[in-house]
Formats: structure tokens, C-alpha cells, sequence
């Protein structure tokens, strides 16, 4: 997958420059077209692992089932080229949690990656720096936002987004949204419950940061957040402990 073609993303990312190396200080983003050609999903899904392959055969339809293994298949060819090794090689292992790790079998327990998908549209984050959390959403009408802010969202941020207009609120709620995701993601909690006390930035004018993570403001400081726009219609986030490493963001062309 590297050729000058592309698939559905909107080119707001430039494609990777030949020979790219994960440099020891750098984080890569790489945004990543969900919706492929049939010979491609075929070609994605046979390294696929039987519990991988099983996953995939759960999805009711079709075009969900496709994008499932376009994700995991381009996680894999990503994964091995970091790695050196062919695709069907590479190992995951899971955290009680859910959260995949490439398995020391692999020959590296020192690069740290995580996926997200939304839509026709996943997101890669792959460094040595650190653990890392990476979130995505595409962004369509708001159902039960006041539902979601009561359970997910602190009283200081429920706040904020009441003085808004609707999309001003709409695009803020969103940044929210992802924002504690990755963290959620880098930390590989995995559950939601105690989303309200990881307050984030959200208006567009304001740096995006992590405010405080369970009430203590030092705490945030001590973490790195970062805004994603790899494609119209869609936001994300990536986050990470403090660092002052590089992030590098490329689409994939297929
Ligand atoms: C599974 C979860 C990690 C993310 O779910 P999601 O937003 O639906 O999905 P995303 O596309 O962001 O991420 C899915 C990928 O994250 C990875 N992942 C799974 N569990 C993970 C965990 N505990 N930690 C980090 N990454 C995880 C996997 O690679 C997964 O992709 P795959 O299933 O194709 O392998 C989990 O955090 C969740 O269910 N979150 C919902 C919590 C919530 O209610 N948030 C409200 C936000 S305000």
C-alpha cells in the first residue's frame, strides 16, 4: 500500500515520504480510508488472525464487516513495516481491559500503537515515546448530547457548552468527546465511567489540553493532547504522557 492513489480521504494529511523511519522522539498518525476495493479487502483480510477472522464474521453487514478488516489489515501491513516483519506475523496481545499490545513474540515490546475507527475512517498512532491513546468521530447530528454530557462530562464542562450556539456546541461537545477518549485509549481503561473527572479543553480558540484529571491540574500538565482533523466531517485526538516528541500525521494511500 503505497502507491499514488487514494481511496476516500480527504487529502488534508500528504502521504508519507518514501523510506519514513520511526525516528526514537516521534509519534506517526497515519489516517487511513476504510472503504477499499473489493481485491483490496481481500487482500487485507488474509493475514487476518482466526480470532480476527471471526470478529469480522460477526458484522451483520457487509460494508461493516469490510471496514472492520480493512482496519486490522492495514493495522497489520503498518504494523510490519515497523517491524520488519510480513503482516500474518504480527501478534497482539490484550489487556484484561481489551486493549491490543504486540506481543514480545514479536521481537519489540518497546513500540506502543493504538487504533481507532469512525465511519470510513481509522486513525493509526505509532511511537516509542510512550503509551498512546488515539480517538476519531465523524461528525453527524447529536443525539441525547444531554444524555451523554450528564454521564461523561464534568459540571465545569457541561457549563461551557450550554453558553454555546448549536454548532458551536456541536463542534465542542466533539472535541470532548475525543479528547477524554484518548485518554481513556492511552490509559487503556477502556470504560467510560470516570469521564467527568478527565476535563479537557474544548473551544476551538482555546489551546487543546487536558484541564484536570481527577480534580488535580498538575496531574494534566504532566500529559501531552493533541486535535486531528485528517478529513472534512471528521475530528480526533491523540494523548499521551508529557512529551516533546514530534507527531508526524500521513494518510495511506492504497
Ligand atoms: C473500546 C473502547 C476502547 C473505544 O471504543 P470506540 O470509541 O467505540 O472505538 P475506537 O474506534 O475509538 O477504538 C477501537 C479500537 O481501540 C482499540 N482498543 C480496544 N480496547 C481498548 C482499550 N481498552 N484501550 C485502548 N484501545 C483499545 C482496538 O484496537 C479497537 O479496534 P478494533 O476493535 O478494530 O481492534 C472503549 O473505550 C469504549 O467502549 N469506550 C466508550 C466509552 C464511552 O462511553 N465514552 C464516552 C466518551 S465522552
Amino acid at each position: 500500500m503505497s502507491s499514488e492513489t487514494n481511496i476516500g480521504v480527504t487529502p488534508g494529511w500528504p502521504p508519507a515520504p518514501k523510506n519514513w523511519q520511526l525516528a526514537e522522539n516521534e509519534v506517526h498518525v497515519w489516517a487511513v480510508s476504510l472503504d477499499q476495493t473489493p481485491a483490496q479487502v481481500s487482500g487485507l483480510a488474509a493475514p487476518l488472525s482466526p480470532d480476527e477472522q471471526t470478529r469480522a464474521g460477526r458484522f451483520h453487514f457487509e460494508r461493516d464487516r469490510n471496514r472492520f478488516v480493512v482496519g486490522r489489515g492495514t493495522l497489520r501491513l503498518l504494523l510490519g513495516q515497523y517491524l520488519h516483519l510480513p503482516p500474518g506475523e504480527i501478534k497482539f496481545e490484550y489487556t484484561a481491559r481489551g486493549k491490543p499490545l504486540l506481543s514480545r513474540a514479536n521481537g519489540s515490546d518497546t513500540l506502543h500503537f493504538n487504533l481507532a475507527h469512525s465511519g470510513a475512517l481509522a486513525l493509526l498512532a505509532v511511537t516509542r515515546v510512550a503509551e498512546v491513546g488515539v480517538d476519531i468521530e465523524q461528525i453527524r447530528p447529536l443525539r441525547d448530547a444531554d444524555g451523554i454530557a450528564k454521564r461523561f462530562f464534568s459540571s465545569w464542562e457541561s457549563g461551557v457548552l450550554r453558553a454555546l450556539a448549536p454548532l458551536e456546541m456541536q463542534n465542542a461537545f466533539y472535541n470532548l468527546w475525543t479528547r477524554k477518549e484518548a485518554w481513556l485509549k492511552a490509559t487503556g481503561e477502556g470504560i467510560g465511567e470516570s469521564l467527568n473527572q478527565v476535563e479537557v479543553s474544548c473551544l476551538p480558540q482555546e489551546p487543546c489540553r487536558f484541564m484536570r484529571l481527577f480534580g488535580d491540574s498538575f496531574a494534566a500538565s504532566q500529559w501531552r493532547l493533541l486535535h486531528l482533523t485528517p478529513a472534512d466531517g471528521y475530528v480526533g485526538a491523540l494523548a499521551m504522557r508529557d512529551s516533546d516528541a514530534e507527531v508526524k500525521c500521513w494518510r495511506l494511500n492504497c
